[in-house]
């Protein structure tokens, strides 16, 4: 049975239609993270699968129920937010155990369940102080705790880590991990950053303007992107995109664009003669060429150069358009040096350009 099933929710504010006809279905144990830019519903959605927001049409169940009309309380989840108010006049033994006194469980029951969830948090040696003696993360945790000690069937998190400071985050971030290998209680996660998504997740839902742009685990999606704004969304440094029109070759077919001419089999691909496509291709994936290299190659002249540390960025102007390979740094040219990338055809990626459909064949 799917923890959590989504069928035909929509959702509007007044006439604003924030989420429309969305189908997903998450499974008991996974990690399942909603990414998309700012605006796209990530919140909306999540606070709908909590019972703090009004569904407007459809049906969300949990564990089998549908969940449209009943309280959060009832709903057999804890949700952590990105304002994790914690109490400031009560201990961190008292913040954590709220919940469970408010629910009138026995003191005894409480103490134990509180010093099993702090010993899990790494929480045991603050029980006794005050939020503000607490560092940013030792608060996050504490507002983990206090989600924790519920038991619940579902975790939902609402940018929990976006107010902590990146090296902060990274650790918060693995926690968070660490604690879904141990407890595997179905996650709900929204982030607009794509490597918190990337490293938690599952399965990735890709959402934008309240509509789902694509499912699939974090290399599915960095490696098979349905569409040009997947392709474009997910990847750091962003994935170069290039038009060209597509011809009929002898052994497969050319693209012609940005000062260049590729030939490729086109095998994974379903391609028209004469059409206009836009070219993909990741900065990683571009190799740097030797001197009489064949194949194929994108040429220009480096006109910046980032320097990361083992790779550097470098971007060239080629046919009037910039293109960036992420090359390692010992290769890295002098500025205004001409330099040439090869890539594989394994590595491209080809897109409708009205569309903006991915032309690759459908896997069978
Ligand atoms: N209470 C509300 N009334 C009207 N519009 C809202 C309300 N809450 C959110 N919205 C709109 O819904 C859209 C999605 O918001 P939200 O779910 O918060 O996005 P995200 O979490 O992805 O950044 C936004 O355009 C936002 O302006
Ligand atoms: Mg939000």
């Amino acid at each position: 049975m799917s923890a959590i099933v989504c069928s035909h929710v929509d959702k509007a504010y007044g006439a604003t239609s924030v989420i429309r006809d969305l189908n997903l279905s998450i499974e008991e144990h996974e990690f399942v993270v909603f990414l998309g830019p700012s605006g796209c519903g990530k919140s909306t959605l999540l606070r709908m699968l909590a019972g703090l927001e009004d569904i407007s049409g459809g049906e969300v169940s949990i564990g089998g129920k549908v969940v449209n009309d009943l309280d959060p309380g009832d709903r057999g989840i804890a949700m952590v937010f990105q304002n994790y108010a914690l109490y400031p006049h009560m201990t961190i033994f008292e913040n954590i155990a709220f919940g469970l006194k408010r629910q009138k469980v026995p003191a005894a029951e409480i103490r134990k369940r509180v010093e099993a969830v702090s010993r899990t948090l790494g929480l045991d040696p603050y029980l006794g102080r005050k939020p503000t003696e607490l560092s940013g993360g030792q608060q996050q945790r504490v507002a983990i705790a206090r989600a924790m000690i519920k038991t619940p069937k579902v975790f939902l998190f609402d940018e929990p880590l976006s107010n902590l400071d990146a090296k902060l985050r990274n650790h918060m971030r693995v926690e968070i991990a660490r604690l879904h290998q141990a407890l595997k209680t179905t996650t709900v996660y929204v982030t607009h950053d794509q490597l918190e998504a990337m490293t938690l997740a599952d399965r990735i839902v890709l959402l934008k303007d309240g509509v789902i742009e694509q499912i699939g685990s974090p290399a599915e999606i960095y490696r098979r992107p349905g569409n040009l704004f997947v392709a474009g969304f997910i990847g750091t440094p962003n994935m170069n995109f290039i038009e060209a029109t597509v011809s009929r070759a002898e052994n497969g077919w050319t693209l012609n664009g940005a000062r260049t001419v590729i030939s490729i089999e086109g095998r994974g691909f379903d391609l028209q003669h004469g059409e206009r496509a836009v070219l993909g291709i990741r900065p990683p994936d571009l190799k740097t060429a030797s001197g009489d290299a064949g194949g194929n190659l994108l040429l220009g002249t480096a006109d910046l150069i980032e320097f990361h540390g083992n790779d550097a960025l470098v971007t060239f102007g080629s046919g009037g358009k910039e293109i960036s390979a992420l090359v390692p740094a010992r290769e890295c040219p002098e500025l205004r040096a001409p330099v040439r990338y090869a890539f594989d055809e394994e590595s491209i990626h080809l897109f409708d350009v009205s569309t903006g459909m991915s032309l690759r064949k459908r896997a069978n």
